[in-house]
């Protein structure tokens, strides 16, 4: 076959299997969220906009102001010419706010990922990794030297049986997530930090889903365990980008070494001035850290009371669904219906596993939650679920 035909012939293939993805076309030019063409207004239950900070119009006006200040592009490399002072003084900040040697930003939470895996660990180290863990991590994983090992989906119990059968004359490191972006649970952590202490564990937690939304002042949900904690800007921040948090000499490392960093056009100059004005605002956020607890704990006790079977340690809801078809077929009829929630299906998650995710924000209410369910209720009984 040629690219083109073997190209055609998967394509056909994915949409025999309802596992074609066509991204929904949206428009905020209204400042809304709105479908295409759609005078009314949805309810979004897609969003990782937990605090609503992407469409404050105070941050948007700052933003505004620092584009102007600085221009908008970083023009070079951070290697060459792109390593701007607002960039390095927000990582300082950022590294003293979250209790941690060093921070590096990047350009995404999937390059930061990858970047980081492909690169500090050698041939003789041995990787564990969640079999749940984010698909950045896998590819650094698949662009690294080390062995890697996964375990069952937060089974520490499994992770011990890995590590006693494998032998390891480097570093054991264990890859896992503060929520999980798919099933919203959260690791054991007390645990973890017993193994990590038993078998000399190096730790790496991406806080994607965490940072900023969860524990003290956006803290996260992993507390000190992690020797390397990742955030993202895309996510509670409202903004894009990413940030490892890192112990002593791996900052110069990584600059050094780390191919996705050294050889990609640097963060623009704005970009540091924002991001620390968004700590800033981050910390003073308490309110609707609350309220993204109260909406998620009602919206949690109001899918199991209508019979839903429901995951989620925080505010990611993972409705199991099962059969990708029928998951799809959900989404488009809640859609129809003016709601937003995304069909999660192979290979995000398992396959015949599909799931409705669901994204609970401050910006929700109690009401907008009660016409979800309802609304789930009948197109799941109408669906045969
Ligand atoms: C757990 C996790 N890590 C990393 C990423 C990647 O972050 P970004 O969107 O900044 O590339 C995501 C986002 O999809 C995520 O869910």
């Amino acid at each position: 076959l040629t690219v083109s035909e073997r190209i055609q012939a998967e394509l056909k293939i994915l949409k025999e299997d309802s596992l074609f993805r066509s991204p929904v076309l949206l428009d905020r030019s209204c400042g809304e969220c709105f479908f295409s063409g759609c005078e009314n207004k949805i309810l979004n239950f897609c969003s990782n906009d937990y605090l609503g900070l992407a469409a404050d119009q105070e941050m948007s006006d700052t933003l505004s102001g620092l584009v102007k200040k600085y221009g908008t592009g970083a023009g070079s490399s951070r290697l060459i010419s792109g390593n701007y002072s607002s960039l390095v003084n927000a990582e300082r900040k950022y590294a003293d706010f979250f209790g941690y040697a060093d921070a590096l930003f990047f350009s995404s939470g999937f390059q930061a990922n990858s970047a980081l895996i492909s690169t500090i660990f050698s041939a003789d180290d041995v990787i564990y990794f969640d079999k749940q863990i984010h698909s950045s991590m896998v590819s650094g994983l698949q662009l690294s030297d080390a062995k890697s090992s996964s375990f069952r989906h937060n089974s520490l119990s499994h992770l011990v049986s890995r590590i006693e059968r494998n032998n390891c004359s480097g570093q054991a490191a264990v890859l896992t997530e503060g929520c999980f972006s798919m099933a919203g649970d959260i690791p054991d952590f007390e645990q973890l930090s017993n193994l990590k202490s038993t078998y000399n564990l190096f730790t790496i937690i991406d806080e994607a889903h965490s940072l900023g939304v969860c524990g003290d002042s956006g803290r996260g949900v992993s507390g000190n365990i992690a020797d390397i904690k990742v955030g993202t800007l895309g996510k509670a921040f409202g903004f894009y980008g990413a940030f490892l948090l890192l112990p002593e000499g791996f900052k110069d490392y990584l600059i050094n070494r780390a191919r996705p960093l050294i050889y990609t056009t640097a963060l623009p100059p704005f970009y540091g001035d924002y991001v620390s004005i968004l700590l800033d605002k981050i910390i003073t956020m308490d309110n609707e850290r609350d309220l993204v607890r109260e909406n998620a704990s009602y919206a949690i006790e109001l899918l199991t009371e209508k019979g839903f079977s429901v995951s989620g340690d925080a505010h990611i809801l993972a409705v199991h669904v099962g059969v990708e078809s029928k998951a799809v077929a959900a989404a488009q009829q809640l859609r129809s219906q003016g709601i937003f929630a995304a069909a999660v299906r192979y290979p995000t998650v398992a396959y015949n596993k599909a799931i409705l995710r669901l994204g609970i924000t401050s910006s929700h209410s109690k009401a907008d939650i009660d016409i979800l369910v309802s609304t789930l209720k009948k197109i799941f009984v109408n669906l045969g679920l």
